[in-house]
């Protein structure tokens, strides 16, 4: 693991250096939706990434936001978000990251999350713990909600669909707090890993948002579930990330107004 380990750090590393070098210049920007972008330097950091392990590990498949999945039938796939926090990336506000999985028949084996700005990398393998800088780090001992700093987000699609988010984030705000939408939900899960957020939920993510996250939760002690409590996978659309402490209070809060799908 440490050799796959090892490669998603450089490609991070690389790709971070090049989003820190790049941000107050002025950026190509490719509307994917109404309010979805996506800048030169997603794409610019996509190809590095995706390049970097292609050419470490051939045969393996690669999943990635901008350039999508190279199948090659094997039991190993990365799973890329090569800059999670586009719409402050095109801002100019320094709040983003890049995020790297491995999947190991079908599980999340390993993750790297680099925050540029602050040259912080969080490192998780599947039974070894979650780290930052190399150190180790664990989920918050705070509890119960009202004594919480949480997080979410909004999904892209939020004006023309019913699940919105509105309605729980008006809820939770009734309960916690503090909440933050800070726009990186790959940061906002390796925030909880370290306890400096005590939950976070959203729904309408995809896998490379989430792969390495998650993981990090899971090794610094937090729990993750999907809004039911049920188990969770990186192939759900929502997710509830915490320090264990909260999340049955989460979890009651997010009943209240569960919609279908
Ligand atoms: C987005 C960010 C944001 C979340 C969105 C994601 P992107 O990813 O993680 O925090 O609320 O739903 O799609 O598009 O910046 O990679
Ligand atoms: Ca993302
Ligand atoms: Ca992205």
């Amino acid at each position: 693991m440490q050799q796959y380990l090892e490669v998603a750090i450089d490609a991070a590393r690389e790709a971070g250096g090049l989003q820190r070098q790049r941000l107050w210049l002025e950026h190509d920007i490719v509307f994917k939706g109404a309010t979805d972008l996506v800048t030169e330097v997603d794409r610019m950091c996509d190809s590095l990434i995706t390049e970097r392990i292609s050419r470490s590990f051939p045969d393996h498949d690669i999943l990635a936001e901008e350039s999508g999945h190279q199948a090659q039938q094997s039991a190993y796939k990365w799973i890329i978000d090569p800059l999670d926090g586009t719409t402050n990336y095109a801002h100019g506000f320094p709040w983003f990251c890049v995020s790297i999985a491995l999947e190991i028949e079908g599980t999340v084996g390993m993750g790297v999350i680099y925050h540029p700005m602050m040259d912080e990398l969080f490192t998780v393998i599947q039974g070894e713990g979650a780290f930052l800088n190399g150190s180790r780090i664990s989920v918050s001992g705070r509890g119960p909600i009202r004594n919480t700093l949480l997080a979410t987000g909004f999904p892209y699609d939020r004006t023309r669909e019913n699940e919105n988010n509105f309605e729980n984030f008006v809820n939770f705000h009734m309960e916690a707090r503090g909440i933050r939408r800070a726009g990186a939900a790959a940061l906002d899960l390796a925030y909880v890993a370290a306890g400096r957020l005590d939950g976070y939920w959203e729904c309408k993510l995809k896998p490379w948002d989430v792969a390495a996250g998650q993981l990090l939760v899971k090794e610094a002690g937090g729990e993750v579930t999907g809004y039911s409590g049920e188990t969770y996978s990186i192939y759900n659309h929502r997710i509830v990330a915490s320090n264990s402490i909260i999340h049955e209070e989460m979890l009651a809060v997010l009943g209240r107004n569960i919609l279908p799908g």
